[in-house]
């Protein structure tokens, strides 16, 4: 059987969604998935896919436009193939602690697009992210990366299980 393809697109301002994606894009390469990562704006089909995983930094209780643009080019192509929705944002541990539902924009998509599954995970903002609230958010020291590659790899393994296992 050859190899299952699964995209990996992200919409990311700073990075930090970017290195997520290409965390989720390890752990299913390491099960055996053709997985490539993709920025979000790049992507203008996924015909070739057997799957697709999309994620999106939060800003201001929205998923960042480069995400939203690419649900909508492509939804007809997205609503007939499984898909895997995330957002990161959090600057805090709080999606450690408790499932953080996604934000009402990305909920519609979900709805829309017949995604299985959202999740939420921990944001970075660092000394190294620029604009003047981030840089504002770590002088008050609000700011830190919370990413956990731990559960990003958990998430993508699951996703790797559900593609190999008939739904
Ligand atoms: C100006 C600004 C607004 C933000 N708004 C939110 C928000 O509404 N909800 C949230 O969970 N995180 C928010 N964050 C945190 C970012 O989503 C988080 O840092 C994310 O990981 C950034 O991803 P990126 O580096 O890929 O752009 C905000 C950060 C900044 C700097």
């Amino acid at each position: 059987m050859n190899a299952k393809r699964v995209l990996v697109a992200y919409g990311s301002k700073h990075g930090a969604t970017a290195g997520i994606a290409d965390e989720i894009g390890k752990a299913l390469r390491a099960d055996g998935i053709d997985a490539v990562v993709l920025p979000a704006d790049t992507v203008t089909d996924v015909s070739g896919y057997d799957g697709v995983v999309l994620g999106g930094a939060l800003y201001a209780g929205r998923w960042n436009g480069k995400a939203r643009r690419c649900a909508r080019r492509n939804a007809g192509q997205l609503r007939g193939r499984p898909l895997w929705l995330f957002s990161s944002g959090p600057v805090d541990s709080s999606a450690e602690r408790r499932d953080i539902p996604p934000v009402p924009g990305v909920a519609r998509r979900m709805k829309k697009l017949g995604a299985r599954e959202h999740v939420t995970f921990g944001g970075a903002v660092t000394a190294e992210t620029s604009g003047r609230i981030a840089q504002s958010m770590v002088r008050h020291g609000k700011g830190g990366d919370f990413r956990n590659p731990t559960r990003v790899q958990a998430w993508a393994h699951h996703i790797g299980n559900e593609l190999s296992t008939p739904h």
